[in-house]
């Protein structure tokens, strides 16, 4: 058989920071840097994997079953192990993975592999299935193969971009909704020099501390209060804290909604800024590096808003920029930053892109 390809592009978070596992809302948009995939099938069981970058080769034997092994294969193993799970008639076959996309900035190189791998061997193994169940089979990869508690927004993101357009993502819905993007405006990512990895336990303490936030309100989740109604409820204090940045990020996704459909940029970059401040005040997921960064952003002439995406503790903040002064803005910041605390950001300018669905049609 002949050559198949794909591509899953990274994504950037814009609002809603920790919402997905919380039912709650997000906008994100799909970036145009992403991971590609190329492969073939193979006559055995055998999955044999490279990717560009990394020395050796990755192989496995679908006969013998696929485990876990604590690599990087682990997220395409996952995917082809859901997609067989779900009931896909997958065979032995080979891939290659090529990324653009900096890994460990928070941008989901992750799922961008996760969705690379499950429209390759979804393209291979002819299986049907709807957009939205292939992320949630690439998410089912990342929780209980890999074994990282993520939620939907990463998977969604990649697979539903949309050029020029935000994602709204429902998590408690399910439903996916592209935005116009505000004409005249660009995203500027700055990459802050320091890793974050999600396999730390942040992640993980931060859901449980939302759990339990919501099980001591009594709703099923998080997305079911109101700032209002967690304020007058008596909460131990970190708890509330952290349930207070979850409830003011929903409500500030449904502002930024509005925002959006009367097409101002500025009224949207102002709520970024505000969903920055709640993550160093009350969830504690920013660094020293990433509040540096955004303070030197939003000072710059031509930036209307700036806060850290993802799921936070290192990695990179984004910026919302006039489309003609985001190289202006990307060279001060860089400069200030590296002036300020002796570390190397790294800028990259971007617009919303296509999703993996759209790059296929
Ligand atoms: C990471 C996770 C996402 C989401 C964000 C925070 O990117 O993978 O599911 O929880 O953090 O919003």
């Amino acid at each position: 058989m002949s050559e198949v390809h794909s591509f899953a592009p990274g994504r950037v978070e814009l609002l809603g920071n920790h919402t997905d596992y919380n039912a709650g809302v997000v906008l994100s948009a799909a970036i145009q840097m992403g991971i590609r995939a190329t492969g073939k099938k193979r006559d055995d069981s055998r999955i044999v994997l490279t990717s560009e970058g990394i020395d050796g080769t990755a192989t496995a034997d679908l006969s013998k079953g696929l485990q876990r092994r604590g690599s990087w294969d682990d997220y395409p193993l996952g995917v082809v192990e859901m997609l067989r799970q779900a009931g896909a008639n997958v065979g032995g076959f080979e891939a290659h993975f090529v990324a653009d996309l900096p890994l460990g900035a928070g941008l989901s190189s992750s799922a961008a592999l996760e969705v690379a791998t499950a429209v390759l061997v979804t393209r291979l193994f002819p299986f049907s299935v709807s957009p939205l169940d292939l992320a949630k089979i690439c998410r089912r990869a990342e929780n209980e193969f890999v074994g990282v508690s993520c939620g939907l927004l990463d998977q969604v993101s990649s697979i539903f971009g949309r050029r020029d357009h935000v994602v709204f993502l429902d998590c408690r819905a399910e439903s996916v909704e592209p935005i116009p993007f505000p004409p005249g405006f660009g995203l500027l990512i700055v990459h802050s020099g320091v890793k974050h990895a999600l396999t730390g336990g942040e992640y993980n303490e931060r859901r449980d501390q939302c759990f339990e936030a919501a099980k001591r309100m009594g709703v099923p989740a998080l997305r079911d209060v109101t700032t209002a109604q967690l304020e007058a409820a008596e909460l131990p204090d970190l708890v509330k804290r952290r349930a207070r940045h979850i409830t003011g990020e929903n409500e500030r996704v449904f502002s930024a909604l509005a925002a959006l459909r009367a097409g101002d940029g500025d009224q949207f970059g102002k709520l970024m800024t505000a969903s920055h401040r709640s993550s160093m005040e009350n969830f504690a997921n920013s660094t020293p590096e990433l509040d540096a960064l955004v303070e030197i952003a939003i000072r710059q002439d031509g930036c209307h808003g700036a806060r850290l995406t993802g799921g936070g503790f290192g990695g990179a903040i984004v910026a919302l920029t006039e489309i003609e002064k985001t190289d202006a803005v990307a060279k001060a910041v860089t400069a200030q930053y590296l002036e300020k605390t002796g570390n190397r950001a790294t800028a990259y300018p971007c617009v919303a892109g296509p999703g993996a669905l759209e790059t296929q049609q």
